[in-house]
């Protein structure tokens, strides 16, 4: 996925553009460009790699001076990265300037069209039979040109459009992709997510489907398809600008990491009552009958966010008793069991936008499942969708690894299967007490883990340092925690690191341990350390060298391991939360050791918008 931005108002566009596209580009970095106008004449510079290299293009060839512009930062779907592939991109001439985010499914189709009519393409690009559509849909006046070339588009996209023509305006469009307008005095912005509004206005306004925005010096117009003025909403976001400030930290995901007590803090807050959990606006969706009717629930997400639908999916069984099973969104949508009214399916998605999640969630719309969508984004698309929206308050993730949103995300899951067990009366009711009062505690104990673990995680990474292989390995929620702990260290250290159930190492990855070679044996689920504790003698008798994550001082670990790091001991279902932190810590420090920009991994971004 990519990111678009615009400006247009009283000062000059290309500071704006240009902070604004530094505010995205967790959403790709393989190239980046903008086009400004002075309202006579446009202009358009754009180059390969990140921001930086745009502004640095620019001092070299300094563009036009203008108050409108586009801007886009680009993760390449249709076309290798290169400057040709770049967006903004035009069509046979330098009529229409377009900068994409999403997917043309029937580009090809259309360019095939084209070419027959003699438009010559240029670039590989999906996102460049939109110039030429609209050349062929000219019709003088851009916005008729936009409502005539818009419904011949297959997909999700996102657009923002300026021509020669009328280098007076800018328009946007969205279609299943994120696109949100900004409001200030006398100026507009327009940007993929809201970060990058914050720094100018807090009032905006989501583009939805359907919806033509066209922005003019002073004011904007919205109208439909059939050329209707619509209502312009005005919502006031919740985030300020501080919240997607660097501050004194030297990367966003450090500085996420330890937002983590406030993130969990603002997520528990107003749900937790005496003595049971507060969710008033799900009382109206699910009443007990409704509850009662359920007979499977399903968690689906991709990512970091599939780990966290994997830790609900375990606790929500043990205390609703019913089948829980967790799915990647892009199996889902093809791979589901029988579904119908009695499903409920629940969406993780931090950013509300992953394309595999929204296709996965309209399938289960279909069937006409009961949809819930755990969700960090106010105003997203996943919100708008699905029948009930339960929000993660881990306020903005910049980082392109999931850390905050993680165990926020966990944290709604359990708050969700703890409502649930107390409404249905379901088998668990006589553990949320317990579970209470370890919510209660939660933010202290995550504030703890944070000291206790950062020293001894630095000394492990430089142990790590000159590996290419570490395994991870648990039983339980902590084979779920390896699962996590292994995607953070190919995320961020690019580290071949792999997960196992601990009782499976035996069964064949057995092989691949040699002397000196890392494991890191979580052992935080109480009941199941005994078991982890052979296996930790298994890999240790193949001379591994093993850290242990537990909280009990269990002197056999201690004896059986290379290095302990203990942490707080809370309720079995809250462990995961607790135990991520020196994962978390763990994988930031590997890649920073080794140089790597850990908030923008190679060939990553923060939120596919494409499938
Ligand atoms: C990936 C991100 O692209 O998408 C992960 O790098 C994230 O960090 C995953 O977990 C799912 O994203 P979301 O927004 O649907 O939770």
């Amino acid at each position: 996925m990519s990111g678009i931005v615009g400006y247009i108002g009283k000062r000059n566009a290309l500071p704006i553009l240009l902070d604004s596209l530094d505010k995205l580009d967790y959403r790709g970095y393989d190239s980046a460009g903008i086009a400004v106008s002075n309202q006579h004449q446009i202009e358009m510079k754009k180059t390969i790699g990140r921001v930086k290299d745009l502004r640095n293009l620019l001092l070299r060839e300094p563009i036009i001076q203008g108050n409108l512009g586009i801007g886009h930062t680009r993760w390449a779907t249709h076309g290798v990265p290169s400057v040709i592939n770049s967006h903004p991109l035009t069509g046979c001439t330098d009529q229409f300037f377009v900068v994409h985010n999403g997917i043309i499914e029937n580009f090809l189709y259309l360019r095939k069209q084209l070419s027959l009519k003699g438009h010559v393409f240029a670039t590989e690009t999906d996102t460049e039979v939109i110039p030429h559509l609209l050349e062929e849909y000219n019709t003088g006046n851009l916005e008729e040109t936009v409502r005539k070339a818009l419904p011949l588009l297959k997909g999700s996209f996102a657009l923002a459009i300026m021509s020669n023509d009328e280098p007076d305006r800018i328009i946007a469009v969205s279609q299943d992709n994120p696109l949100v307008l900004g409001f200030g005095k006398d100026e507009s912005f327009l940007a993929s997510d809201i970060p990058a509004l914050l720094p100018y206005t807090r009032e905006i306004h989501p583009i939805k489907n359907g919806e033509i925005a066209i922005l003019t010096p002073g004011k904007v117009i919205m109208k439909d398809l059939h050329g209707e003025v619509q209502e312009v909403e005005r919502n006031f976001v919740e985030w300020n600008n501080q919240d997607v400030l660097l501050s004194n930290h030297e990367h966003y995901m450090l500085k996420e990491i330890f937002e983590q007590p406030k993130a969990i803090e603002d997520t528990l807050q107003g749900r937790i009552g005496e003595n049971e959990i507060l969710l008033p606006e799900l009382d109206d969706f699910l009443s007990k009958e409704k509850i009662k009717s359920i007979k499977k629930i399903d968690f689906v997400a991709n990512g970091t966010s599939y780990h966290a639908g994997m830790i609900g999916k375990k606790i929500m069984e043990q205390l609703v008793g019913l089948p829980v099973e967790v799915s990647f969104s892009s199996e889902f949508r093809y791979d589901h069991g029988p579904l119908d009214e009695n499903n409920l399916v629940i969406f993780i998605s931090q950013s509300g936008e992953t394309a595999d999640t929204l296709s996965a969630l309209r399938e289960a719309k279909k069937f006409r499942c009961l949809v819930i969508a755990i969700t960090n984004t106010t105003g997203s698309t996943i919100s708008r969708k699905a029948d009930y929206t339960l929000y993660t308050k881990a306020g903005p993730e910049l980082a392109v690894p999931a850390t905050k949103a993680y165990t926020a995300q966990i944290t709604a899951s359990i708050l969700l299967a703890m409502w649930l067990t107390q409404k249905g009366e379901f088998m668990g009711t006589p553990m949320i007490p317990e579970l209470i009062s370890s919510l209660n505690r939660l933010k202290s104990d995550v504030e703890s883990t944070l000291i206790m673990t950062q020293d001894a995680i630095d000394q492990f990474a430089q142990v790590t340092f000159d590996q290419e292989h570490i395994f991870l390995m648990g039983r339980g929620l902590d084979y779920v925690l390896a699962l996590e702990g292994a995607l953070k260290l190919q995320e961020v250290a690019y580290l071949h690191a792999d997960a196992y159930a601990a009782g499976e190492m035996k069964h064949g990855t057995m092989a691949l341990i040699t002397p000196g070679v890392p494991v890191i044996a979580l052992a935080t689920q109480e009941h199941l350390v005994e078991k982890t504790i052979s296996n930790i003698k298994e890999v240790k008798a193949r001379d591994a060298f093993v850290v242990g994550i537990t909280t009990v001082r269990d002197e056999l670990l201690y004896e059986e391991v290379d290095h302990v790091m203990y942490i707080p001991s809370t309720h079995s279902f809250l462990m995961p939360i607790l135990a991520a932190i020196p994962l978390q810590l763990l994988a930031y420090y590997s890649g920073t050791v080794r140089g790597h920009d850990v908030d923008r991994p190679r060939n990553l971004a923060k939120s596919l918008t494409v499938e």
